[in-house]
This record gives structure tokens, C-alpha cells and sequence, in this order.
């Protein structure tokens, strides 16, 4: 189970998120057609680092860039290729950082929408229901609730639309490592699971399709993809559990 952090601890954890936030908004503002994957990483590496953070996945065995980059049917863990952003794309970015061995985890996805693009109203519906997802999955994130009670919430509202949870793929407990118990899965029942305690610093994770929420691995030994071909969006924030509210570290819309 994981631990409260201590106010000391928290401070770390906040300078951890700040660069999080610095480097996810470097990375969606520099989202537009023509920027490949493997560019959009090494701008977020370069903010990492001129932030005073570092690579946070360097401590993933066998991964060795700073982001996860996905398009459209891809869910998670994406390698950054040279593949090219292109109007219409479906983007995330995902991405952590370590800040004196702190770590903290964040993820996004855009719309690269340059106004014409086709199905432009149900790909930004299919946005808008994860971001509100993501919200009130880290509204439960208060002392006394439980792990389902973040996972309930986020899970209404995702079926609500008639969209799918990822079930392979969750949430996590991040602090001293990058992965912590426990696991927070963006699925659950209200009531259920770990007591949430005032300091435990968790990543919430909105994983999630149009369509089936069952998952492929791809050839690369590293993509996960929805088995069949649908859309997936990712909503991810780091947060310190309180007493009344959490409180976002790796807010990107307010740096
Ligand atoms: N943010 C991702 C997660 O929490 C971490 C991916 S690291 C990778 O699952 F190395 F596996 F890609
Ligand atoms: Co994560």
C-alpha cells in the first residue's frame, strides 16, 4: 500500500509536476501537421532537462525516450518514430519526469483539427468525455474514499456515452518509482478497493475507445492498440490525495 507522503516529500512531488506540466504544454502546443513523433519527444526531452527533471521512463527497462506518442486506434506505450502528425490525427501525448528521484505522470490527447477535417463533432465529443472523465475520476480522490470510487466515477461517465474503459491498462500509485501500488483502474465499484489516505500521490489514468476496450500489442513489442481499429483517447494527471479535494500536480492548462 502506498504511503502518505510527507510534506518535504510533497514539495519534490510538486517541482516533479510543474516540469511535467512545463513539458506536456511544450508538447501539445508544438502538435501541428508535419511534426513527427521522434521531434515532439525531443522537445519534451530538452524541456525536461533545461527544467532541471529527468527522464522518469529511462527507468522502464528497455525504454529509453522521454514520451509516449500515440495516434488514433493507439492506446498506449507508443515508441516515437518519425511518423508525421497529419490533420485529423487523433494525438497523445504521455510522459513523466523524475525531480530528485520524485517521479510524477501525465498524459493528453488533441485533436489536430484544422477545421475541416471529417468527423470533427465526434472526435472532439469523444475528447471532451474523457477530459470530464478524468475530472471527476480525480473529484473522488479525497480522504476516505476508496480506489472504486475513483474508478466508478470514471467509468460512468465514459458508458454514459456509450465508450469503453480499457481494461488491460490502468492507473497507478507514483512517487518514489514511477509505478506504486496500488493500481487505479479507470473501472471499478464505488465503495471497493484501497483507502484513499490524505498525501498519497496517484496517477489517474482515463484509458479509453469508442469501440471495443479489448487491446492488441503491435510488432514493436510496445504499442498496445484497440483490437479493433477504434479510436482511443488518454487522460492522465498526477495528484496528491486531500482531505476535502485532490490537488493536480501535473496541471499543464495552468502553467
Ligand atoms: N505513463 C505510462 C504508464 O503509466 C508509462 C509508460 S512507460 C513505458 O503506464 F515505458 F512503458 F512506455
Ligand atoms: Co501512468
Amino acid at each position: 500500500m502506498i504511503e502518505p507522503k510527507t510534506d518535504k516529500e510533497l514539495e519534490h512531488m510538486r517541482e516533479s509536476g510543474k516540469i511535467s506540466a512545463l513539458a506536456l504544454n511544450a508538447a501539445l502546443e508544438a502538435i501541428k501537421p508535419g511534426i513527427s513523433a521522434k521531434d515532439i519527444d525531443k522537445l519534451v526531452e530538452e524541456e525536461i532537462y533545461r527544467k532541471g527533471g529527468d527522464l522518469s521512463y529511462k527507468t522502464v527497462p528497455g525504454y529509453k525516450w522521454a514520451t509516449c506518442i500515440t495516434f488514433n486506434e493507439q492506446v498506449v506505450h507508443g515508441i516515437p518514430t518519425d511518423r508525421k502528425v497529419k490533420e485529423g490525427d487523433l494525438v497523445s501525448v504521455d510522459l513523466a519526469v523524475s525531480y530528485k528521484g520524485w517521479h510524477t505522470d501525465c498524459a493528453w490527447s488533441v485533436l489536430v483539427d484544422g477545421g475541416k477535417i471529417e468527423d470533427r463533432r465526434r472526435k472532439i465529443e469523444f475528447l471532451r468525455i474523457g477530459k470530464e472523465a478524468l475530472r471527476l475520476g480525480i473529484k473522488e480522490a479525497k480522504s476516505g474514499n476508496t480506489v472504486g470510487d475513483i474508478g466508478a466515477a470514471i467509468q460512468k461517465k465514459v458508458e454514459v456515452e456509450e465508450y469503453h474503459v480499457v481494461r488491460a491498462l490502468v492507473g497507478h500509485g507514483v512517487g518514489k518509482a514511477l509505478h506504486e501500488e496500488p493500481e487505479i483502474p479507470g473501472y471499478g465499484v464505488s465503495g471497493t478497493g484501497s483507502l484513499l489516505i490524505e498525501g498519497m500521490t496517484l496517477a489517474i489514468e482515463v484509458i479509453y475507445a469508442e469501440g471495443t476496450p479489448d487491446v492488441i500489442l503491435e510488432k514493436d513489442g510496445w504499442t498496445y492498440s484497440t483490437e479493433d481499429g477504434s479510436l482511443s483517447g488518454l487522460f492522465e494527471m498526477t495528484v496528491v490525495v486531500g482531505k476535502k479535494e485532490a490537488k493536480i500536480l501535473t496541471d499543464w492548462r495552468k502553467v
